[in-house]
């Protein structure tokens, strides 16, 4: 048994049962790697969840939101499927008190926590009756609700109403909802939540209104993973932009919005063609407070955004492009597994530039395509060759561990090759097809292998030989075959660049119709040969330090960092007061630790700030400054 000796040594956290589960998988790994069917549900090392004896099939929620406790109150009613008729039902719940667990006829079920592995919260376990084919679940959330961030009116952008978001990715879901949270998992659900008066509650989910006590009803019939069940409540307006699409916001920003993001539309148009019907009913956008830890998440019928991403000018709606994407890839055919990611979120890079190609020309959709390669380079190589991975190990490790550019750019350009070695025609055709014979399906990369082979290999043979899939999504860094793709826009700012390099001056430089992406390739292109001075003179023409585009600033903050540039040492504090995004925070947090100065600098930031991130943010960024207060 030495395989689990091993397993068992990496994940010394981890309560015997789990790691128990987790070396199985490595055991299987090993042993049956000649065995060809890939296992209907596979074992999920990241939910204790046992669905192939007890599955639950429907959620139903009645809560309400204690805003002055910062605690959610209710019952989740579970529908369950019995495979095996003498099993209990197992599901996760991190930090949530469970008060009892009834039957449908009220009477109690026996239960029982016991914990988990860090960061994966605890297993409940609940006796079911002979005839049982729902429970009723009560409990509460505790200040280890990490989905839920509760935010105070001043950190909203109205300033007198409070404000409640989730974010339930990867495993954040059973710190405010008991089930199995696993992808693999599919339910649908219904809830019921009552809130303070004056607060609109949203969900992701068709709405239903409000019934005779006020309360908000919602109702979603198709089967999601469990991560994209969402809420938020606080002061929101609604603009429409046509019959089945439109943005929520606090008042203050929903105008704006609404005019940035009025492409949607024509967005989900151009997606229909290419991949089907969109089959989700209404598609809004809900544009959060800044302390969105994320650029944006995929919540069904209603995706959660960043406000950094309204630059005034659309330059950054290729996040509405990727988070509509993933209505295909993502929520219609899910990751069975957080080791599967890469078939989310590089189906999705992939779908999003096609989508920007459609409604805003090749031309930008080629520019996004090289950026995106750029910064995978970069990253790749800070990386460790385990983290370069698509088909990622994440046994005894947290998904969030394997969260990189990788998943997302990596697995795009594996698609891009794949369209440039069989012809977008056949291509396009193929990605259809896969969608529609996996719809409400969770997938691993094993199906998808053998559906490559199956629906392309076998039918053009040549075209195969260009590809080597198992290298693709076994082996660390890029393959030579990885596309490149090459921006004439890019290449005039190169020439810009040369200029700027010559002269030493702004002056030279003709920038009126640079979009965020312009800016972004010309700053890091020349970052290697600013030095204070040279800041200076960018500043007093372009008003950086000032900027309202929060991608162009961050970059900005960071070079004023490098380069001791100190006059935006206000802004800077500003920015990472403000905005919570981890995109945006890691760089600069990382940039500010690399000097003493700095350090102190980002400690006392720090201090401040860190009661308005997010959880998933704080992680992060504990780690950066080596927070241990
Ligand atoms: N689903 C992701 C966000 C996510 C991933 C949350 C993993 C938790 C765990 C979402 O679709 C996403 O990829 N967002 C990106 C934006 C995008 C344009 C690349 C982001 O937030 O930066
Ligand atoms: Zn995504």
């Amino acid at each position: 048994m030495h395989t689990q000796d091993t397993t068992l040594t990496a994940n010394r956290q981890a309560s015997p049962p789990l790691a128990h589960r987790i070396a199985l998988v490595a055991l299987c790994a090993a042993s049956c790697s000649r065995a060809p069917a890939p296992a209907p549900t596979p074992m999920d090392p990241h939910s204790h969840a046992e669905p192939a004896r007890v599955r639950v099939t429907h959620v139903d929620l009645d809560l309400s939101l204690d805003f002055d406790a910062q605690a959610i109150r209710g019952a989740a009613r579970l529908d369950v499927q019995r495979t095996d008729p003498k099993a209990p039902l197992v599901l996760d719940s991190q930090g949530l008190g469970i008060e009892r667990v009834v039957g449908v006829d009220g009477s109690a079920r026996e239960f029982a926590l016991s914990p988990g592995p860090e960061r994966l919260g605890e297993k409940l376990t609940i006796q079911l009756a002979d005839g049982d084919q729902a429970v009723r679940v009560e409990y509460h959330t505790t200040e280890r609700a990490d989905a839920l961030q509760w935010l105070a009116p001043e950190q909203t952008t109205g300033g007198k109403a409070p404000f409640l978001f989730t974010q339930g990715q990867a495993v954040l879901t059973r710190t405010w909802i008991p089930l199995q949270d696993s992808p693999g998992v599919r339910v649908t659900y219904a809830a019921r939540v009552r809130a303070p008066e004056g607060l609109t509650v949203l969900m992701s989910a068709k709405q239903l209104g409000r019934d005779t006590e006020g309360a908000f009803r919602f109702e979603l019939d198709h089967a999601i993973p469990p991560y994209l069940i969402a809420l938020a409540c606080g002061d929101l307006s609604f603009r429409p932009i046509s019959e089945r699409c439109g943005i929520w916001a606090e008042p203050a920003t929903v105008e704006r919005a609404r005019a940035e993001f009025e492409d949607t539309e024509a967005m989900i148009r151009a997606s229909e063609e290419m991949f089907g019907a969109y089959r989700w009913g209404r598609f809004d956008v809900l544009v959060l407070p800044p302390s969105f830890p994320y650029g944006g998440m995929e919540n069904p019928c209603l995706t959660f955004a960043t406000p950094t991403v309204i630059a005034g000018d659309k330059s950054l709606v290729g996040l509405i492009a990727h988070e509509l994407a993933h209505s295909w890839s993502g929520n219609l055919v899910t990751n069975a597994t957080w080791r599967d990611f890469w078939l989310n979120e590089g189906f999705t890079v992939y779908f999003e530039n096609r989508i920007m190609e459609r409604v805003f020309g090749v031309e930008r959709a080629v520019m996004e395509m090289q950026l995106a390669r750029a910064e995978l380079e970069r990253e790749l190589a800070e990386l460790q060759p385990w983290q370069q991975v698509l088909h990622i190990d994440l046994a005894g490790k947290h998904p969030d561990d394997g969260f990189s550019g990788v998943p997302y750019n990596k697995g795009a350009l594996f698609l891009f090759a794949l369209e440039a070695a069989f012809g977008r025609e056949r291509f396009d055709t193929f990605l259809r097809r896969w969608f529609d014979e996996h719809a409400f399906q969770s997938v691993t990369t094993a199906q998808f292998r053998a559906f490559l082979q199956r629906e392309l290999f076998t039918v053009d043979r040549e075209a195969a030989r260009k590809i080597d899939v198992e290298r693709w999504l076994t082996e660390p860094g890029l393959l030579p075959e990885t596309p490149n793709p090459v921006s004439p826009l890019l290449g005039a700012v190169d020439e810009q660049v040369a200029r700027w390099r010559d002269a030493r001056s702004s002056d030279v430089l003709t920038t009126a119709q640079w979009s965020t992406q312009e800016w972004l390739h010309f700053l890091g292109a020349i970052a290697g040969d600013l030095d204070r001075a040279g800041m200076a003179d960018l500043d007093r023409r372009f008003a950086l330090t000032t900027s309202g585009n929060a991608e162009i600033l961050c970059v900005w903050l960071r070079l004023s960092i490098q380069h001791e540039y100190e006059a935006a040492n206000g802004a800077l504090r500003q920015f990472l007061t403000n905005i919570g995004r981890r995109k945006f925070l890691t760089p600069l947090y990382k940039e500010l630790m690399k000097t003493p100065t700095g350090q102190t600098n980002a400690r006392e930031i720090y201090r401040t700030a860190r009661g308005r991130y997010h959880y998933v943010a704080r992680g992060t960024i504990d780690g950066i400054v080596g927070w241990n207060e």
